[in-house]
């Protein structure tokens, strides 16, 4: 488990759900309470179904793009977020490469994966593993090469499988070419408007970064400052500058026309600071999720001029979309970026932050239908930011309970490699940490190395299949006894689960329907039915047995108890 600095970081990238999630687990009987009583449903002790016709979805996947047939493919897709450096080694050097991902497409399509969303790949320092990029038109040799990207693009659709790249447009490395010319020139010059450069004795204003410590640094010791929301080799760019803008449509033209199939948009609540750069007067240790005073560095109105301009690109190129990271401070500002001229697509995190506790997760399902409206809602339990689900929910079975929770909900969902072989995070030694979140931390805080260890695909140690050399973070002896080989071949692993889960959504009539309702259920439980289909999803976060609604079992996360009650712990899908 992750220490309390996990907060500070997770507001960076999810806000502060660790923190929030531990303080929270535990019965919160009065919402409990009106919860279940708020259905015609009545609530009791069993879940109560009602059934109505099987309609007859037909899912867009691989269409191609020109085609009017059903929502646009990224509606309803799954997505895996390969975390590049530690999803597959092909070179033996220890880190994940193209290659390597190219030579795994088989096992996502046996998965049933849609599409992949890859971590960044560009040439960078790699100070933050990738988000800190020096040219984000080509590939780091440590990745491969662009021709190597092209290969794992057309390898893809012969696998039918999707291709999203993560673009980071709020900052760039401090080795990029603009950055170096910054540096050499003179205060006042051209090539420093492209960032954020202030003069004076003491920093231009009281600002943190992300991952701790002051978000300004001087280029040297008698010149400037220069602005950085997160680590100081990433320094932000001035959205307010015609070139930074121009670059992006570039960018963005340069991947579509290798065709890339969307975008994830790092940071997209970034880009724009508050004008003037004024002091942030919030409560200090206040995260952007959780108060009401808004945070001058993040979530300013002029970032969706920034949205509009990567619309624009996109919807010259028909079927691609963009998702983004958005961290705003409340519904009404984050359904903003899904307006329809801006972000197809937004995560909204809801999700991640709750505790394994039915009230929570109910609530958080249906405020994030809500903010979505009619764009269609993302659902994630885990990406490259937070540990693993099995360490949040404190086990492989909440673990496994929740994946069936998520991909029963109408929308996108996307996974983070390793949830698939229900992976745990390690507790990695001082020395073998590399995410600057820890470098940069007070020392309590462990970073995220934890859920980006390498991921087991068979064999033995050091690498299990991962790589012939050493993996560039150690991995632990018990990774060996998950394996992917070894789930393949194991019905009930948790591989085999989500590959069921897969299919079942991807292949049964009831997996449609845009909107959810809620049965009656009891404490600790909630069900939920898909509108205007059969499929009903239960999950027992309580600590006994509860009867299942009526219908057929389509599958479950664990075994129903002799009686066919659904045991603690436990979602099941009936239809
Ligand atoms: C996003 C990424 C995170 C990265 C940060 C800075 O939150 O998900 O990994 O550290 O942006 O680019």
């Amino acid at each position: 488990m992750r220490g309390d600095g996990e907060t500070e970081l997770a507001e960076s990238t999810v806000g502060s759900g660790t923190e929030r999630a531990e303080s929270t687990v535990g019965p919160e009987t009065e919402r409990a309470e009106s919860t279940m009583n708020s259905r015609t449903e009545p609530a009791g002790s069993t879940m109560n179904s009602r059934t109505e016709p099987a309609g007859s979805h037909v899912d867009s996947r691989m269409e191609p793009p020109e085609s009017a047939a059903g929502p646009e493919w990224w509606a309803r897709a799954v997505v895996y977020q390969v975390y590049v450096r530690s999803f597959a080694d092909s070179d033996g050097d220890g880190v994940g490469d193209l290659a390597g991902v190219r030579s795994r497409l088989g096992y996502l399509e046996l998965l049933g994966v849609d599409a992949v969303w890859l971590s960044p790949v560009y040439p960078s320092p790699g100070v933050d593993h990738g988000y800190d990029v020096s040219d984000p038109r080509d590939v780091d040799p440590l990745f491969g090469t662009l021709d190597d990207f092209d290969g794992l693009l057309a390898d893809a659709r012969r696998h039918g499988i999707r291709v999203i790249i993560d673009l980071v447009p709020n900052h760039t490395s401090d080795q990029h070419e603009w950055f170096r010319a910054a540096v050499s020139a003179a205060p006042g010059s051209p090539e420093r408007a492209r960032y954020h450069f202030r003069g004076g004795a003491a920093p231009p204003n009281n600002w943190q970064s992300v991952f701790g410590g002051p978000a300004w640094t001087r280029v040297a010791p008698d010149d400037e400052w220069y602005l950085h929301l997160f680590a100081p080799g990433q320094p932000d760019l001035n959205w307010a500058h015609a070139e930074v803008r121009e670059d992006l449509e570039k960018t963005l033209r340069f991947w579509c026309d290798r065709g890339v199939d969307g975008v994830r948009i790092d940071v997209a609540h970034g880009l724009a600071k508050a004008e003037g750069l004024p002091d942030d007067r919030r409560q200090p240790g206040w995260t952007v999720l959780t108060e009401d005073a808004p945070d001058p560095r993040f979530d300013q109105d002029g970032v969706h001029e920034v949205h509009r301009l990567i619309r624009g690109v996109l919807d010259r190129y028909p079927g691609r979309m963009a998702i983004g990271e958005v961290i705003v401070r409340d519904d009404a500002r984050w359904a903003a970026y899904v307006r329809p001229d801006e972000l197809h697509l937004a995560f909204h995190f809801g999700l991640l932050n709750c505790a394994f506790a039915a009230d929570e997760i109910r609530e958080c399902i249906d405020r994030t239908l809500a903010a979505a409206g009619d764009t269609p809602a993302v659902w994630t339990i885990a990406n490259h930011d937070n540990p693993h689900p099995v360490t949040r929910y404190g086990s492989l079975e909440r673990a496994r309970a929740m994946a069936l929770v998520t991909l029963a909900l109408p929308g996108s969902a996307y996974l983070y490699n390793g949830e698939e072989l229900g992976l745990p995070d390690v507790d990695l030694p001082d020395s073998a940490l590399q995410d600057p979140a820890w470098q940069l931390s007070d020392g309590v805080r462990r970073g995220r190395d934890g859920c980006r260890v390498p991921l087991p695909w068979e064999g033995e140690g050091p690498g299990y299949g991962f790589t012939t050399g050493e993996p560039w973070l150690p991995m632990p002896e018990s990774y060996g006894e998950l394996t992917a080989a070894d789930q393949l071949e194991d019905p009930v692993s948790t591989l085999s689960l989500y590959r069921q889960a897969l299919e079942l959504r991807k292949e049964h009539p009831a997996f449609r329907g845009d909107e959810v309702e809620w049965f009656g259920a009891p404490e600790g439980c909630l069900a939920f039915r898909r509108v205007g289909t059969t499929l009903v999803c239960a999950l027992n976060t309580s600590e006994r047995p509860v009867p299942l609604p009526p219908g057929d079992v389509l599958l479950t996360s664990a075994p129903l108890e002799a009686n066919g009650d659904l045991p603690p712990n436990t979602a099941a899908w009936l239809a």
